[in-house]
């Protein structure tokens, strides 16, 4: 009689930009961001406090929720996220939703045309908050805007 195998699961897999991504070799300490900008490439997420402060690593994590039977979106801090978490869910990163060379998606317009940044580092995380809280609410109140940017 052979002995049952168990196979463990080691392949972290999740979705970036609406693009599978497989991945066999992940350090278990490394983070979102790390992995975004040094095993992706997709360095418009950037690094700026490294501690959850400061917003300019947000992306977008998307996952379904079984009880509300639907997909929720949340803006999520890359610097903290271990991206061994992001397993099975989808990932948006800033050059997910538009750049200069294809369109600009309506919230990177508006900010661009409103001078809505100052030196711009940031900018990428603002824009995918304020996308994030468009997606889970599409006509938020004040009060949603207010905490969609105060930080996490
Ligand atoms: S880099 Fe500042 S919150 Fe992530």
């Amino acid at each position: 009689m052979t002995e049952p195998v168990f196979q463990t699961e080691k392949v972290l897999v999740f979705y970036v930009n609406g693009k599978k991504v497989s991945d066999d070799n992940v350090d278990p300490e490394m983070t979102l961001l790390y992995y975004l900008r040094n095993k992706l490439r997709l360095c418009g997420t950037k690094l700026g406090c490294g501690e959850g402060g400061c917003g300019a690593c947000t992306v977008m994590v998307s996952k379904y929720d079984r009880r509300k039977a639907k997909v929720i979106h949340l803006a999520v801090n890359a610097c903290l996220a271990p991206v061994a978490s992001m397993h099975g869910l989808a990932v948006t990163t800033v050059e997910g939703i538009g750049s200069t060379k294809t369109q600009l998606h309506p919230v990177q317009k508006r900010i661009a045309e409103a001078h809505g940044s100052q030196c711009g580092f940031c900018t990428p995380g603002i824009v995918m908050s304020m996308y994030a809280l468009l997606r889970s609410s599409p006509r938020p109140s004040m009060k949603d805007m207010e905490i969609a940017f105060q930080g996490k």
